[in-house]
């Protein structure tokens, strides 16, 4: 029995993939903000006889100190981790600063990825052939950081955001993999392309309405989980990897930068002790 953890596991792809494994007969945790969607996915797993195996742990991602609370939680409950999948993700066309001072989507898209991908890397490298499935942006040519804006006070919007997410995102994985070369775990990101889901967020009208016909156009979830699950059930031989809608990615060129990618690293680290301090 594997035990998978998913952040953003109480609607579209992180939910499908939840219960997916909940009826393979696994161990699943679900991270998610909102309580009753959280009882609804457990009310599900009991539904298909998984009730026993099905954990829900309630906490705003966007917050560190709620991130780390639930690694805490996870920590005293489980020794190793077979997978971890990151879903969790709202858009949002205006611009929100958290109360510990970070940019919303900088906060929930990259930072708590980053938290939970690091602090959870001990467990993950307890289980025989684990893996992280990001399910982000990449192969996407589009998209800049502000090293010297990240929180985006300049000129905020929402896709601006969205997509310098997605080009942090792959530096994590670069990152990650550069810190543990050698090391059981796999680290796969992976662009579903377009699938239609919650697609959680807060959209102005104009958004709105192209969200409305980009979900028309989407593959339903079932499809679009699919390189998800294969990434879980047969991890890549390489420590890490980029797909996009099931086709593999070169990692070459800006996006997946070594140097940017350390020097990512560190910013990450010195802004998580100031969160902390
Ligand atoms: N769908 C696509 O077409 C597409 C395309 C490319 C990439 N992606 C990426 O794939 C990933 C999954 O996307 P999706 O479309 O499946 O997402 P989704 O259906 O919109 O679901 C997002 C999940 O994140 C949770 N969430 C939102 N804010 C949170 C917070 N502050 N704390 C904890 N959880 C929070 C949501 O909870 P609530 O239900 O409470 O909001 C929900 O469970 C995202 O990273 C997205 O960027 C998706």
């Amino acid at each position: 029995m594997k035990t998978i953890v998913v952040s953003g596991g109480t609607d579209g792809i992180g939910k499908a993939v939840a219960l997916t494994y909940l009826g393979r007969g696994d161990e699943v945790v679900v991270l998610g903000r909102n309580a009753e969607k959280g009882a609804e996915v457990l009310a599900e797993a009991e539904r298909i006889g998984a009730g026993n195996r099905a954990h829900f742990i309630a906490a705003d991602l966007s917050l560190v100190s709620e991130t780390r609370r639930a690694v805490g939680e996870i920590r005293d409950r489980f020794a190793g981790i077979d997978g971890l999948v990151l879903c969790a993700q709202h858009f949002r066309s205006s611009r929100l600063v958290t109360a510990e001072g970070f940019e919303h989507t900088f906060a929930l898209y990259y930072l708590s990825r980053f938290v939970l991908s690091h602090e959870l890397a001990d467990l993950l490298a307890a289980a025989p052939a684990p893996v992280v499935v990001n399910v982000c942006g990449p192969g996407v040519d589009f998209g800049e950081i502000r090293w010297d804006d990240l929180g985006r006070e300049r000129d905020y919007s929402g896709i601006d955001a969205l997509m310098q997410g997605s080009r942090l995102n792959d530096l994590l994985g670069v990152g990650f993999a550069q810190r543990r070369p050698a090391g059981p775990v796999r680290y796969v990101l992976l662009n579903p392309g377009s699938v239609r889901t919650g697609f959680s967020g807060e959209y102005d009208p104009v958004m709105a309405e192209q969200i409305e016909a980009a979900r028309r156009n989407a593959r339903p979830v079932e499809e679009g989980i699919v390189p998800v699950l294969a990434a879980l059930d047969a991890p890549p031989a390489e420590t890490l990897s980029a797909s996009m809608t099931g086709a593999p990615l070169e990692l070459t060129g800006p996006a997946f930068d070594p140097e940017a990618a350390r020097r990512l690293h560190e910013l990450t680290t010195a802004l998580l002790a100031d969160a902390a301090s």
